[in-house]
């Protein structure tokens, strides 16, 4: 889908591949920025439109989900929030964070030929190594209700496996170190912002909940496989059995008994060939 010789970052270029209505429009582009979400929120406090993506080239100080940092080194990557004023009640957004990854399923399956695979809830996987995050976040107004949320996702581009920081490096990749595809990044933001636009607007969305996390759930890499569940302040060794209706992650502890994770986290020991154990 490489359309141009020269991978420039800007809101005119990003335009001019837009085939969206909603998604993208408008479309602000940041040489560098502290975190997309944070500047997204204020854009979105001060009223910026369904639809609106703010993406920047660089982020200063991204945020990952547990208060976490994520590497958002220059030009390495697309770091871009859509900001979403979603008719849906606070308890189900957590929705919004699983039917983006299958977003980032067809985004980056269309654009490399390859499909990668999730880690639930929130991490888009290749080869054993993450390409990908997702960060929603919301405001509440009135009545309870989410006024506006914003999904972050900070995509990989170009690294090479060893130019990770090192306590990543192991479990780190990008679409060329994992898929040997080079996309240009205004490229990218538009295929995104069609298949965001798809599930999510055109009056398809929340009906099409049922089916996206349908999709969600084949792509979920590690069903029937050894976990450990880790809490804030415990971890315990598992297996993942399903993914229910909700995004739940069903799993059965040693003990036999059955539990239902809204969140948390989760982790799988790859081999070195992106296998897992267990
Ligand atoms: C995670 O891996 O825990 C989620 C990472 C989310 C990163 C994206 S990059 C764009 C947006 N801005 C941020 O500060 N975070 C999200």
């Amino acid at each position: 889908m490489m359309s141009d010789l020269t991978d420039i970052f800007s809101a005119a270029e990003v335009e001019k591949k837009l085939t969206t209505r909603v998604i993208g429009r408008p479309a602000i582009c940041l040489d560098t920025v502290d975190s997309t979400n944070i500047r997204a929120r204020q854009l979105a406090s001060e009223g910026a439109p369904h639809g609106t993506i703010v993406a920047a080239a660089h982020q200063t100080a991204g945020r990952g989900r547990l208060a976490r940092r994520f590497e958002s080194p220059e030009g390495q990557g697309v770091y871009l929030s859509v900001i979403l004023r979603p008719e849906m009640p606070l308890a189900e957004l957590n929705t919004l964070t699983l039917m983006t990854a299958v977003v980032m399923l067809d985004t980056i399956e269309e654009l490399t030929g390859i499909r990668p695979f999730i880690k639930w809830t929130n991490d888009i996987y290749l080869n054993g190594r993450k390409l990908c995050g997702i960060l929603t976040e919301c405001s509440v107004g009135e009545g309870g209700k989410a006024e506006y949320a914003v999904v972050g996702i900070g995509l990989n581009l170009y690294q090479q496996r060893e130019d990770f920081a090192e306590e990543i490096r192991s479990i780190a990749g990008s679409l060329v170190s994992e898929t040997g595809v080079h996309v240009f990044r205004t490229d990218y933001i538009a295929c995104l912002a069609k298949h965001f636009e798809r599930i999510f607007c055109d009056g398809a969305f929340p009906e099409n909940k049922k089916e996206v996390l349908h999709r969600y759930r084949e792509a979920v890499f590690f069903l029937g496989k050894k976990v450990e569940v880790r809490g804030y302040d415990n971890a315990w060794p598992a297996v993942a059995l399903d993914i229910d209706e909700e995004g739940r992650l069903l799993v059965r502890a040693e003990d036999g008994s059955i539990h239902a994770l809204n969140s948390g986290e989760i982790s799988i020991r790859f081999r070195p060939d992106g296998e897992i154990e267990g």
